[in-house]
């Protein structure tokens, strides 16, 4: 297959209406809207997101197109996430992907979402050589993934319960923080100290759990407010900064562990919680101390959900024919592999 292409990218697997355009590998527009009616109800409300979709995929496509100066002529191919995901806004990523397949008579390629925040480093200017380590970090998974190939992946340990971000955006609604809180609570940990201990989850191996998390601090809570009823607003960047090192410490150790088990010296971070500064410092620290391992931070603008990463999955997926059945629907429960 020819490595001249030009492919339309939809994601819409959660909260984020994302459309980009991606040209033999290369991303040349990555539009995405967030949808910020969830906020005051604290969390995704699956029903509203769909509708959101619906409302928003039209403009975000047209306008990903016209940033990229591409006519739907130009085009080869139409990618969209199959999840895993919120199913009704999977359903309209798909069914959307679908009829322009249709009427421009082009094949599609279905894009796991979970291996699109991997090879998302793909679309950067330093991807890591194979096998790399991938640490991914989002709001729904928690993954560490040995990734052999742009089509081979094999899942070390994931989170039983929580996901990182999960635990971020908890830990927030404790306080009373907006959902999501996960980018607030880096921005106050970083003016705030980690002098709060919580208990830390016990569990052996690669895998994670972070639902014990929400219980230590509201214990810690409950004992500091019975004696200063102040106590959240007086020190909210301390206990932000001490949420985040005990997220970080956890996601940091396992990783460790990953690459002394495999011996792999290439190692990824991606998903929405790789743009936390304290992991981006923790693996710099890290990095310092060992120096032949090297590190692959993705911008921030292919960390959180975007249609950019999951054009360059599907980049690679066009280049060995591996195209979608019309007749495909979406999986809301989907594993990296
Ligand atoms: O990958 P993503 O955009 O969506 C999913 O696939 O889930 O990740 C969203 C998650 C949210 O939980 C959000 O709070 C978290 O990523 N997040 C952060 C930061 N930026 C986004 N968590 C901690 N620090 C950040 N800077
Ligand atoms: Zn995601």
């Amino acid at each position: 297959m020819s490595e001249n292409n030009t492919i339309l990218a939809i994601e819409s697997s959660c909260d984020d209406t994302s459309a980009a355009v991606v040209r033999n590998g290369k991303i040349l527009s990555n539009v995405t809207t967030a949808q910020i009616i969830h906020a005051v109800y604290g969390g995704v409300v699956p029903e509203l997101a769909s509708r959101q979709h619906q409302q928003l995929i039209l403009p975000v496509v047209r306008r990903a197109l016209d940033e990229a100066k591409v006519s739907k002529k130009e085009l080869d191919a139409i990618a969209f996430t199959i999840g895993p995901g919120l199913l009704g806004s999977l359903v309209v990523g798909v069914s959307f992907a679908k009829s322009l397949a249709l009427a421009l008579n082009l094949p599609m390629i279905e894009v796991n979402h979970m291996q699109a925040h991997i090879l998302a480093h793909f679309g950067t200017d330093n991807p890591p050589p194979f096998p790399f380590l991938c640490l991914t970090v989002s709001g729904g998974h928690t993954q560490l993934v040995i990734v052999r190939d742009y089509d081979a992946f094999e899942l070390l340990g994931e989170s039983l319960d929580d996901a990182a971000g999960e635990a971020f955006d908890k830990s927030g609604k404790i306080l009373g923080l907006e959902y999501p809180a996960g980018p607030l609570i880096d921005k106050l940990a970083q003016k705030g100290i980690a002098k709060y201990k919580f208990s830390e989850p016990r569990i052996e191996g690669f895998n994670f759990s972070f639902s014990g998390l929400k219980t230590s601090i509201l214990y810690m809570l409950q004992k500091n407010m019975g004696e200063n009823s102040n106590f959240i607003t007086e020190n909210l960047n301390d206990i932000c900064a001490s949420i985040q090192k005990a997220i970080i410490d956890t996601l940091i150790k396992k990783l460790k562990l990953a690459q002394a088990f495999t011996g792999i010296k290439h190692i990824a971070i991606a998903g929405g919680v790789s743009a936390n500064s304290g992991l981006r410092n923790a693996l710099n620290v890290w990095g310092e101390s060992q120096s032949l391992l090297k590190f692959y931070i993705p911008p921030i603008s292919l960390s959180t959900d975007n249609a950019g990463m999951i054009g360059v999955a599907a980049y690679y997926k066009f280049l060995k024919s591996d195209f979608a059945d019309i007749l495909v629907t979406p999986t809301a429960s989907l594993s990296v592999v």
